[in-house]
């Protein structure tokens, strides 16, 4: 999408910009001139809310921002280097009203890698506050991210305080991995409200890789806002039904993947083409990969990890294609429960040690059901931590040529740990 970069000049960040201040010192003395306990008007300032980031193919040089306010306004974003600098402007586009607001998109260029900036969005008077973004460095520089079972349902009370965790322990977090089914009702604004509330500062500095769920269809549409919320990095396989949720970004030696394996929201139940179309696209993605590390999201599990639940269509159609590249992570929810496991187990070697993808089913919400093995054994894997009632969130610590790897619950207890380490002949896949 093409935008037009300008140099300005504008006064230092801080918190909440001028104009703000000054509108809310107005409202606060027109409610106390009259005695009103609304002083919501014509005027009322278009804030901005929901500010995203979604990473584009090169996020070293480039990022998407996301955003929207009540009305339609003009989408402007400022950013400057946080070392200082002169502010950047860039005009972005509207993308359409959705839910309880109206949808901006911007797409910065031009940016330096491995550089921490400030940015704010807004119509060119009205601003959000500031926030930081630090651009993706060198394939090989240390980094972590974060990844998320389903969080979908009680967000305020039951979901919000296992992410709140995440970010309180992870500051440094560059990626947040979301392995679909954020909500539980598709087009229900008050449970997104919710769901970027829980993310808090998180959602606007922090780049967010989204698998769809099955619970951002409602039957066979996709919600209206997500891709005004997510819209991935447009590098997918060009298939309209699968409605831009498919794409991937190299994120500092990490090729993020994400797929969609909501093959029963098919437009027309056509199960085959659904999956294939992916399957090939995925062939590429991996034939033509110079990152050391890959790590594909998706909902629906390639080894189900709760009664009456199966993987084998997402088996049938993409297990061969995760081992023959050997991914190093799939990431998966929609169980609600925890499992982790891979199918190249080595009876020989120690215990504790493969090979192989890991392939890893978590929930970070509080709905629970209860977890078997018997999917995973029926596909020829072997669970290795299998786990009930336990929210988790992840983190990834990613270096050169080893990966660690920890699910934790929100008091800080790690529940299952383990690392992937390339240093050696052949990769290894360690219990920690
Ligand atoms: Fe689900």
């Amino acid at each position: 999408m093409p935008n037009t970069p300008s140099r300005i000049t504008v006064e230092p960040p801080s918190p909440t910009s001028r104009r703000a201040r000054a509108v809310a010192t107005a409202a606060l003395a027109a409610a106390l001139a009259v005695g009103a306990t609304s002083v919501a008007a014509a005027d009322t300032p278009v804030t901005p809310e929901r500010v995203t980031l979604t990473p584009t193919e090169t996020p070293a040089t480039s990022q998407t921002i996301t955003w929207r306010t009540a009305e339609d306004t003009d989408a402007v974003v400022q950013h400057i280097p946080a070392s200082g600098g002169e502010a950047t402007t860039t005009t972005g586009t509207g993308t359409g009203r959705a839910g309880g607001g109206y949808h901006h998109r911007a797409d910065l260029a031009g940016l330096e890698p491995a550089t921490d900036y400030r940015y704010r969005v807004g119509d060119g008077e009205t601003w959000s506050a500031w926030y930081p973004l630090t651009t993706a460095g060198q394939a090989g520089e240390p980094f972590r991210f974060l990844s998320f079972g389903d969080v979908q349902n009680d967000i305020t009370a039951g979901a919000a305080p296992v992410v709140r965790a995440a970010y309180e322990a992870v500051p440094d977090a560059r990626v947040a991995v979301h392995a679909g089914d954020l909500i539980n009702h598709a087009d229900d604004d008050a449970e997104w409200d919710e769901w970027f509330a829980a993310q808090g500062d998180g959602a606007a500095s922090v780049n967010h890789v989204t698998a769809i769920g099955n619970h951002e269809y409602d039957d066979w549409d996709i919600s209206t806002v997500w891709n005004k919320q997510f819209p991935g990095a447009g590098n997918g396989p060009g298939d309209s039904d699968l409605d831009d949720t498919v794409w991937y970004t190299d994120y500092q030696g990490v090729r993020f993947v994400t797929l969609n394996s909501n093959y029963t929201n098919a437009p027309w139940f056509d199960v085959k083409d659904w999956m294939e179309d992916q399957e090939a696209w995925l062939e590429d993605v991996l034939a033509d990969n110079p990152n050391e590390w890959t790590v594909v999201a998706f909902h629906q599990p390639v080894f189900a990890n709760s009664e009456g639940r199966s993987g084998a269509v997402v088996r049938r159609f993409w297990l061969d294609v995760f081992e023959e590249h050997d991914v190093d992570l799939v990431l998966q929810g929609h169980d609600h429960s925890y499992g982790r496991g891979g199918l190249r187990t080595n009876e020989t070697s120690r215990a504790g040690v493969t090979t192989g993808p890991v392939y890893v089913v978590s929930v970070t919400g509080p709905k629970m059901y209860e977890p078997t093995p018997f999917d995973w054994n029926l596909g020829g894997a072997r669970v290795r931590t299998q786990l009930g009632d336990t929210q988790t969130y992840q983190v990834v610590s990613v270096e050169s040529d080893l990966l660690t790897y920890e699910a934790r619950t929100a008091d800080g207890t790690v529940v299952d740990a383990f690392e992937i380490d390339t240093s050696g002949a052949e990769k290894v896949v360690r219990d920690r």
